[in-house]
């Protein structure tokens, strides 16, 4: 047992929360609370037993509780902070700049030919933006493709559904590590050193700050209401999480939300489960509306 394993008890003996047992009947309660409320799909494996095990014996060591099923009674009981607390524990985050960099090579080359056809003003959607590196890529691509007079009408919408990593994007300051990706060029040109409690982070710079609007939106709505249509929608890496329904479902809404002749970029891994009659497929994860 770790000394990061034990706490004390109100007795004052150690207590192992690494020995708490998780039984199949709870994880189903939480699989099933999951998949309600996002629309990820966890079903009984030892990978995602253990996923769920060690992402909610945080939130036991939190609330100082002692059995999955006590925190499952608190969670039924919650308000709002605890089921946001709890999708934001069971999703996964992981994300940086320019991943999957094929895609941004592909917007830049687009944005002037989108400018051309549908401006003076275009709308971009960061469907899945975690925390912040993919919709901050985007701005930066915007900027090395278009003249500034016309980067500065391209509007982002930067969008999750778990809050924490919302407000991570929002406030575009990251550790050194949280960094990869992003090349020492771009690095000095659009973001800035500053120091928090002694730390040093890189901040956004103002220049792609403020292009960017965050705001929490969950896939799962049943259907997606905008004002104006979109000229690209970035989804990526997160429809693998979902079932084949539920990325149906998303797929026919996102394409409802894009303008004629817009663009759809999934994951990478993401590409083989569509189909869809106003899709084309134009390279790897990327279609165009028809
Ligand atoms: C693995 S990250 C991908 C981040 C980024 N798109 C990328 O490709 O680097 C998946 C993100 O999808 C978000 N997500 C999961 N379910 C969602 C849902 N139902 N609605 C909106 N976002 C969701 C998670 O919170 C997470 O931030």
């Amino acid at each position: 047992m770790t000394i990061a394993a034990k706490k004390k008890d109100l007795a004052g003996s150690l207590y192992d929360f690494e020995e708490i047992k998780l039984s199949e009947k709870t994880f189903e309660k939480f699989a099933t609370k999951m998949y309600d409320l996002a629309g990820v799909d966890l079903p009984f494996t030892p990978k995602n037993h253990a996923l769920i095990r060690n992402r909610i014996v945080k939130l036991l060591r939190r609330h100082d509780l002692r059995t999955y099923e006590e925190y499952w009674a608190m969670l039924e009981r919650g308000d709002n902070t605890l089921i946001q607390e709890f999708i934001s524990a069971l999703t996964t985050n992981m994300t940086s700049f320019y991943r999957e960099s094929n895609h941004f090579d592909f917007m830049a080359k687009v944005m002037p030919e989108l400018m051309a056809k549908h401006g003076p003003e275009l709308r971009v959607w960061c469907a899945a933006a975690s925390t912040g590196q993919e919709p901050y890529t985007l701005a930066m691509t915007v900027c090395e493709s278009l003249p500034e007079a016309q980067a500065s009408r391209v509007r982002l919408l930067a969008t999750d559904i778990d809050l924490q990593v919302l407000k991570k994007a929002s406030v575009g300051t990251y550790e050194e590590r949280e960094m990869q990706g992003l090349p020492p060029v771009q690095r000095t040109k659009y973001f800035e050193k500053t120091k928090v409690n002694g730390d040093e982070y890189f901040r956004a710079k103002d220049q792609i700050h403020k292009m960017i609007r965050f705001a929490p939106f969950n896939l799962m709505n049943p259907k997606y209401e905008f004002q104006h249509k979109f000229h690209m929608i970035f989804c990526r890496n997160v429809l693998i999480y979902f079932d084949e329904a539920t990325t149906k479902k998303v797929i026919d809404n996102l394409v409802s939300c894009l303008a004629p002749g817009a663009y759809l970029v999934l994951g990478h891994s993401e590409s083989g489960n569509v189909k869809h009659p106003s899709l084309k497929p134009l390279s790897r994860a990327v279609y165009q509306k028809i």
